[in-house]
């Protein structure tokens, strides 16, 4: 069998240690195809021609483009990884579903509007295009064991699921996906939320909020709770995913502490398992998550990472933004177009003061 031909769209530049600016996530992407007998990186696109270089140097190819549209064009490719900031997620994936190929896998967050989320799915299934978010930590340790331990009982019914996080969107979207993760991605009936936004916290381009709180209910009747951002940077939950049930709790990603742990009713003392060296961050989780990406695409399964199951958490993100607008709770389907944060910062109802 011929290999699938895989392009890359913003490849980024490699710098010892990411921030706000830039992780070339495509980087990690790459390391996912190159690893696989199945794939072949046979070119990328960035706006930067050096940046392209450097990527197709270091994954053994010469095609480098620096207009995306004249990769798909010219490249035939059967998947392409999309690396840019979520400004361009939307355009990006819309005109890769017209190229033709047959899967694309996507940087979170989904897009910066909720419309845009919506329209991305959308032309997916209607090109039959297999469309997946990276939302990686779904191919980490701590969190399936975390899913094992609930699937398996440890900790009864499960009543509340909490998350803190730095920001809801930029970060926010990989924790409040988990909770998509353990309860197989039950979706959710309404958002109540408030937001402190006082000074600009733009990651990647994008507004994020500097502090909120935001209680959703999912359709099963679990809630969730969701808050971001102490003044001076501390988890008000002490962990990035809580899942509180009728006979223990587990934590995932304890601050200044495991990975894992849990406790049921009755006990004295935390359980620590051993997750095998595997942090919240990796190692290895991007690479599972190519892997499954492919192994999808060439079996038909369908993904975890699908847009279906992204949609559930963006309409979480983008509804609690919602509420801080209108001041009151919002009940799904979320009925709007836009990215009411951004929007609030336009209008002038938000704002935050210039950070440097
Ligand atoms: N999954 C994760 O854990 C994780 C971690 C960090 C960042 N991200 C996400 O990854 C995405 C990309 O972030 P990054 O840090 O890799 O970005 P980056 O800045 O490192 O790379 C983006 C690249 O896109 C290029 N680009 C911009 N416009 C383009 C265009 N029109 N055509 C072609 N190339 C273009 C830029 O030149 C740049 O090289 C963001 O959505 C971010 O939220 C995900």
């Amino acid at each position: 069998m011929s290999k699938l031909r895989v392009g890359v769209i913003g490849t980024g530049k490699r710098k010892p240690r990411g921030d706000r600016f830039g992780y070339a996530m495509a980087y990690q992407h790459g390391n996912g195809y190159r690893a696989l007998d199945t794939c072949e990186l046979v070119a990328c696109a960035d706006l930067v021609e050096e940046n392209a270089r450097a990527f197709a140097e270091e994954f053994g190819f010469t095609n480098i483009y620096t207009d995306y549209q004249e990769m798909l064009a010219e490249e035939n490719l059967d998947i392409v990884s999309i690396c840019t900031w979520m400004h361009l997620h939307e355009p990006m994936v819309l005109d890769t579903c017209k190229a033709g190929v047959r899967a694309i896998h996507c940087e979170k967050p989904m897009a910066d509007t909720w419309g845009g989320a919506k329209r991305m799915a959308s032309a997916a299934a209607e090109a039959g295009v297999q469309l997946t978010f990276n939302h990686q930590r779904r191919y980490g340790a701590p969190f399936m064991m975390a899913k094992k331990l609930l699937e398996d009982g440890a900790i009864g019914e499960l009543v509340r699921q909490e998350c803190g996080a730095g920001n809801l969107y930029d970060t926010g979207t990989h924790f409040i996906d988990m909770f998509s993760f353990f309860q197989n991605e039950v979706p959710a009936r309404w958002v109540l939320g408030q937001i402190d936004y006082r000074v600009e916290n733009l990651v990647f381009g994008s507004h994020n909020e500097n502090q909120q709180v935001v209680l959703t209910e999912y359709e099963n009747g679990v809630f969730g709770l969701i808050m971001t951002g102490a003044p001076g940077g501390g988890n008000p939950v002490g962990c990035v995913n809580k899942l509180v049930g009728t006979e223990g709790v587990i934590e995932v990603g304890v601050t200044n502490g495991p990975a894992l742990r849990y406790r049921l009713a009755g006990d004295r003392e935390w359980t620590v398992p051993d997750t095998g060296g595997e942090s919240i961050h990796g190692p290895g989780f991007i690479e599972r998550a190519v892997a499954d990406v492919v192994d999808c695409l060439l079996t038909g399964r369908k993904c975890q990472l699908d847009a279906s199951n992204a949609l559930i958490a963006t309409e979480i993100i983008f509804g609690a933004y919602e509420s801080s607008r209108r001041r009151g709770r919002v009940d799904f389907p979320l009925d709007i177009d836009d990215n009411p944060l951004a929007a609030m910062v336009e209008s002038g109802d938000l704002k935050p003061e210039k950070s440097e």
